[in-house]
């Protein structure tokens, strides 16, 4: 029967209205943009796999700088594409190393920029696995001693947050104890809490050269049917000192984003990650849906669901449109 006195309607019935009620606020403020930094000279380079987001050396930073203050973004996350790699991936852990280099060099050009930065190995091992191997399996133990290696060097070129993304048990504990031990107390820990192992890499694996050579992270990375897990992982973290989580990826996780926003106190972000970007790039390519509204109908049901802070490689189009204020 309609009880035709409520009519959920007339709080739709003007812009200023529509404005006034809106549930989910968004602000440029809880965006991250990943940027990919080459070791070399000269390179600004399209990400053939990733459309308008691009490769850069240090030397050329200084464009994505400029990129981000026109649009206010002033958090990034680095990922790093070393020239040579090794069996151990001890280029992640160089105080020279690529990522090194591009924290120093943004500081350098714009100490505003919040700088966190990517802790995993898989760029930079030979056989592009997350950590050290014992035979054909990776060895956690082992590898968390190299992660924690890996944050403090981060930590020692000047980044403002670390970002395990591994999905070692333990890691985040042993993270916590080397950052403490060396006076980076004051350095938080996002976890990549609840990563599944999920198809919607694929544009990130070609864009950072850190595909396995064999297998898959089926052995480290979550399986996509468990959401009781992800919150086991994500109050393990916690546990181990975090003080970030994260889920990953965003649209198709929606749910463990909300559940996660409910059971922990800590900020989430969630990583509306490669697949999910190339996508939207590529239907949009073809004619098929406005770019435009789906980048601001994605970002805005990854908010409702509980996120707090969004990765996205649409972050600076995404502060404009909040700007604009089409979204937030
Ligand atoms: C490194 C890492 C990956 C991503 C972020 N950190 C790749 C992976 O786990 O294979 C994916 C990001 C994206 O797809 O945008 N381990």
């Amino acid at each position: 029967m309609f009880n035709d006195t409520i009519r959920p309607r007339r709080l739709r019935t003007s812009d200023s209205l529509r404005r006034m009620v809106r549930e989910t606020r968004i602000s440029p403020d809880s965006l991250i943009w990943p940027i990919f930094v080459a070791e070399g000279e000269h390179i600004y380079r399209e990400i053939e796999s990733l459309p308008g987001q691009y490769h850069y050396s240090p030397d050329e930073l200084w464009r994505m700088v400029e990129q981000a203050r026109a649009h206010g973004v002033s958090r990034v996350i680095l990922f790093g594409l070393p020239l040579h790699k090794d069996e151990e991936g001890s280029g992640a852990w160089a105080a020279d190393g690529i990522v090194q280099q591009g924290v120093r060099k943004i500081k350098e050009l714009a100490p505003e920029m919040y700088v966190i930065t990517d802790v995993c190995m898989c760029e930079y091992t030979s056989h592009g696995h997350c950590g050290i191997l014992c035979g054909h399996d990776v060895d956690n133990d082992k590898t968390i001693e190299k992660l924690a290696q890996i944050a403090l060097s981060h930590a020692q070129a000047g980044a403002d947050m670390v970002a395990p993304s591994d999905m070692m048990d333990g890691r985040v504990a042993r993270i916590r104890e080397t950052l403490d031990e060396n006076g980076f107390q004051n350095i938080p820990i996002m976890a990549y809490s609840a990563k599944f192992a999920s198809y919607f890499y694929g544009p990130f694996r070609e864009a950072a050269g850190s595909a396995p050579s064999f297998g898959d992270r089926r052995s480290y990375q979550m399986d996509p049917h468990n959401g009781r897990e992800a919150m086991r992982e994500c109050e393990l973290d916690v546990e181990e000192g975090a003080d970030i989580l994260m889920v990953k990826p965003a649209l198709a996780y929606l749910d463990l984003i909300h559940e996660a926003r409910y059971r922990f106190d800590l900020p989430i972000a969630a990583y509306a990650v490669s697949g999910e970007y190339a996508m939207v790039k590529a239907a949009a390519k073809a004619g098929l849906i406005d770019e435009h509204g789906v980048m601001c109908e994605s970002a805005i049901s990854v908010f409702r669901a509980g996120a707090d802070i969004l990765i996205t490689y649409y972050a600076c189009e995404l502060a404009d449109a909040i700007r604009k204020g089409e979204i937030g």
